[in-house]
């Protein structure tokens, strides 16, 4: 690939992020303004207050994202966004403002889907990272286990059947009162906490590639008023050590049936430290190839954008500026 220098945006949920990528696997800036702090006392993300937000934020975001990379527009060969899946009103304002760039600059548009991004990011974290791999993509809105046999080249082998593990995570950290966001909550109080001290449901082991979380969090909550003082630091790191177990096995038994011997992860939920741990657990096992993106590069970013966008500017050429932003964009 010739040098590509990639201004990426993305504003699919509540982080407002814009970075600058070179060749897909260089980041020059990433720039991230998280709204957490906004939404924290609704318990969940408010999408009206989410698009005014990024609203607000977009330019200086964009801005700043040039100034820590050293680059002017003029340095810039492209600018991408994530055009879904996400939330319309929040996508519309990071497509939007790429498109605006586009055209004032007369740059190729690159419109990016959000779940390939979070994939690129293992590509960030090893520079050598090449397909075939298994992918365990887990996020508030998602959870998927995808075989990437080529750039470009996607098969969704599982997903989760209702929840995603995201999800779980901030519901649970919503019934146990640790507040919002709930992934990074549960995470903090279990480590205080005896990961086998409740023995919760394991659901959908040993069946097939889909996620099914919504049992387990019956499970917690019927626990949790049986027994109304139980302690929180147990509970939050058993139900933490469920969904974990569920999510390893997942991805070890695709890359075992698939044949393929490398792994990554992505996606908010992949800055789990107990999922983390289990994964390094893993690549020290030696089997298999095991890439685990740093935590910036797991959570929603605009460098992951930048990663992706360098590949199919490459292989499919610019977006058409009339592609909409699609809420539920599939990947495969
Ligand atoms: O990928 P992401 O930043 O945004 C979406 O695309 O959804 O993922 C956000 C999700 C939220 O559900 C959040 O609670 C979860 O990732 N999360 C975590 C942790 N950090 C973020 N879940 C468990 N442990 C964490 N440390
Ligand atoms: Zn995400």
């Amino acid at each position: 690939m010739s040098r590509v220098r990639v201004l990426a945006i993305e504003t699919s949920c509540d982080e407002t992020a814009a970075a600058v990528v070179d060749n897909g696997r260089d980041v020059r800036s990433s720039v991230v303004a998280s709204q957490a702090d906004l939404h924290a006392r609704y318990g969940g993300v408010v999408p009206e207050i989410a698009s005014r937000a990024h609203v607000e934020l977009i330019c200086d975001v964009i801005e700043q994202s040039l100034v820590e990379a050293g680059a002017s527009l003029e340095e810039i060969d492209a600018v991408a966004a994530v055009r879904g899946p996400g939330l319309a009103g929040a996508l519309l304002v990071g497509v939007s403002a790429a498109k605006a760039i586009s055209i004032a600059r007369g740059l190729p548009y690159v419109g990016v889907h959000h779940h390939e991004a979070h994939l690129y990011a293992a590509m960030i974290e090893d520079p050598q990272l090449e397909p075939p791999l298994v992918t365990l993509i887990v996020s508030g809105g998602h959870t998927l286990l995808i075989a990437m046999d080529g750039h470009g080249s996607y098969r969704v082998l599982g997903e989760t059947v209702d929840d995603a593990a995201g999800e779980a995570f901030d519901k649970i950290a919503r019934f146990l009162g640790l507040g919002y966001p709930g992934g990074p909550a549960i995470d903090r109080v279990a480590l205080d906490g005896d990961p086998e001290a409740i023995r919760f449901p394991r659901p959908m082991r040993g069946e097939g590639h889909d996620f099914s979380f919504s049992g387990l969090k019956t499970a917690v909550v019927q626990y949790v008023r049986k027994h109304p003082d139980a302690d929180v630091a147990d509970v939050a790191a058993s139900f933490q050590a469920a969904i974990v177990d569920v999510l390893v096995e997942k991805l070890v038994g695709a890359a075992q049936e698939t044949g393929i011997s490398t792994v990554v992860a992505g996606g908010g939920v992949a800055a789990n430290s107990a999922l983390r741990g289990r994964l390094f657990d893993l690549a020290a096992d030696g089997d298999l190839r095991v890439v685990v993106p740093g935590i910036a590069l797991c959570t929603d970013n605009a460098a992951m954008v930048g990663a992706v966008a360098a590949y199919r500017l490459a292989a499919d050429g610019p977006t058409p500026l009339e592609a909409p932003v699609v809420p539920n964009l599939r990947l495969a």
